[in-house]
C-alpha cells in the first residue's frame, strides 16, 4: 500500500518527505483553510516536495463549475489531482475530467455503491473515509472491506483510497483490506515510526558499540576510505 500524507502543511510536508515514503499528498478545502498564504503556492510547493499525484479540490456544485475548476486546478503543476467529493453532480464531473485525460480522485465515499458509481465514472482514486464511518459507529474495517471486495469483483480499474485516517490502526487495517493507498496525517505517521522496543534497541547498541572506542575509530576510517570525490 501507497502512502500519501494528508495535509495543506507545506513544513508538514518538506519535513516527512525526507523519510523518502511519500507517494502523494492529498488536501481539501478544510486542511488549506487553516494555511496562511495562497493556496495555489501551497499546492505547489507540496508538488515540488512529493513525487506523485497531489489532490486539490473542487467546490463548484453543478458539474460545469466543477469541471471548470478542475481543469484550472490541473492547471497549476502537472501532478494535481482532481479531487471531486460524490454526487451526482460530482459523478458528471468525473466522468468529463476524466474523458479528457484528468486524473480525479472521487472524496467523500462511505459505501459500496457510491463506490460502484465512482468507478463507473472513471475515478482513479476512491476515497473512502474511516475515521468519519467509525465516528457515528459505522464498521470502517466492513465498508472499507466491502468497497475493496466490490472493486475486484467488478474489474474496476480506480484505486482505492483509505482517507479521514485517524491512528496507526486504521493504516494496518487499510493495507490488510487491499487499499492501494492510505492518506495519512502527519500526526498519525510519526505515531506509525515509534516502538519503545525499537528505542530501546537502538540505545543499547550505542551503549555497547561506545564500550568500544577502538570499534568507533576503525568504523570512522572505514568510511573516510570509502569518501566519494564531489
Ligand atoms: C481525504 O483526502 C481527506 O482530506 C481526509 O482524509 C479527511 O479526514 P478527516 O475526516 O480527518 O477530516
Amino acid at each position: 500500500m501507497r502512502l500519501f500524507i494528508d495535509t495543506g502543511s507545506v513544513a508538514e510536508v518538506e519535513e516527512i518527505a525526507q523519510w523518502g515514503i511519500l507517494s502523494g499528498a492529498t488536501t481539501n478545502p478544510s486542511l488549506l483553510a487553516k494555511e496562511d498564504g495562497d493556496p495555489g503556492d501551497i499546492i505547489r510547493r507540496i508538488c515540488d516536495l512529493v513525487n506523485g499525484p497531489v489532490s486539490a479540490e473542487v467546490v463548484a456544485k453543478e458539474p460545469a463549475g466543477m469541471v471548470a475548476e478542475g481543469r484550472a486546478l490541473r492547471a497549476l503543476h502537472e501532478q494535481i489531482c482532481v479531487k471531486v467529493p460524490f454526487s451526482a453532480a460530482g459523478l458528471a464531473a468525473t466522468a468529463e475530467l476524466t474523458a479528457d485525460g484528468h486524473p480525479v480522485n472521487m472524496t467523500l465515499v462511505f459505501s459500496a455503491n457510491q463506490a460502484l458509481l465512482a468507478a463507473e465514472a472513471g475515478a482513479t482514486y476512491i476515497s473512502c473515509f474511516m475515521g468519519r464511518l467509525d465516528d457515528i459507529s459505522v464498521s470502517s474495517t466492513e465498508v472499507v472491506s466491502e468497497i475493496v471486495d466490490v472493486m475486484r469483483t467488478s474489474e474496476a480499474t480506480s484505486e482505492v483510497l483509505a482517507a479521514s485516517i485517524r491512528h496507526p490502526a486504521h493504516c494496518v487495517i487499510a493495507a490488510s483490506l487491499g487499499c492501494e493507498v492510505a492518506t495519512v496525517p502527519g500526526k498519525v505517521l510519526k505515531q506509525m515510526l515509534d516502538h519503545p522496543l525499537t528505542s530501546k534497541g537502538i540505545e543499547l547498541f550505542e551503549k555497547d558499540w561506545q564500550s568500544r572506542p577502538e570499534f568507533g575509530e576503525w568504523l570512522s576510517g572505514l568510511v573516510a576510505s570509502h569518501q566519494v570525490p564531489a
